[in-house]
């Protein structure tokens, strides 16, 4: 099966538009996302929309996600994410609210295989090293998860627990590069597709990844491509987004 692996699109459609463009030739049988959906930016009643319209999609919630469908307070947002998630909070009728928070806070795509928010055991966690990981692989091990995608640091990441139980390799996530996968020995794997909608390493153009899987064998191949990002921009100073919203996904951080 053929997977397209996203996170973190963040109410930018023109990002998600090019993501879909950019991978419609490919078919995936399947979309995962890693959550955060909503949050930061202008069009978090499409993305809704969308994402409820697709029958082949499988995702959890996010920490902006869980706000903006009122399942919690935005405790712990900076003041600017704060302004966005009521503008977006306030995007939403009761009927795209409900769907948003009633998604699953991490779900089992296939035997094996978890997608999560921020790291499999807290949906809070950022994974941005190696030495964070430990608890989640420790995690994985115990509960016969051998693959896990994560999102939340808006980082394409790639982390791999080896066959004798204690080594972490922390892999450069290479673009346009294959990597291969075996679900059949000791290795466990946490990948990070990198957002769709306010990439953070520095690269403005959105991110995302495709999984192929046949049996316990598989490869993937983290991408990257541009999109309209004056358009969602535009969008979001006319609505009084806080600039430093607007001005990051220029310079992709
Ligand atoms: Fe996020």
């Amino acid at each position: 099966m053929k997977v397209l692996l996203i996170s973190d699109i963040h109410s930018n459609w023109e990002a998600w538009q090019a993501v879909q463009a950019a991978t419609a030739a490919e078919s995936p049988d399947e979309v995962w996302n890693s959550g955060d959906l909503t949050g930061y930016g202008p069009d978090p009643a499409l993305c809704v929309d969308v994402f409820r319209s697709m029958a082949n999609a499988r995702l959890v919630l996010g920490n902006h996600d869980r706000v903006v469908s009122k399942l919690e307070s935005p405790i712990g947002f900076n003041p600017h994410a704060i302004v966005a998630a009521f503008k977006n909070l306030a995007k939403l009728n009761q009927e795209q609210c409900s769907w948003l928070a009633g998604l699953p806070r991490q779900l089992v795509v296939k035997e094996g295989i978890l997608i999560c928010h921020g790291s499999p055991v807290d949906a809070d966690e950022y994974l941005l090293t190696a030495q964070v990981t430990l608890p989640s692989f420790a995690f994985m091990k115990e509960w016969g998860i051998r693959l896990a995608f994560f999102g939340h640091t808006h980082v394409p990441s790639f982390f791999v627990y080896g066959d004798d139980g204690d080594l972490v390799a922390d892999q450069d996530p290479l673009t346009n590069q294959w990597f291969n996968l075996d679900l059949s020995g000791g290795k466990s794997y946490l990948i990070n597709p990198g957002s769709v909608g306010q990439p953070r390493d520095g690269d403005s153009r959105s991110a995302y990844a495709i999984l192929e899987l046949k049996g316990e064998k598989g490869r993937f191949c983290f991408h990257r491509v541009p999109y309209q990002i004056q358009v969602c921009q535009e969008k979001m100073r006319r609505e009084k987004f806080p600039d430093i919203l607007v001005n990051r996904l220029s310079i992709g951080y």
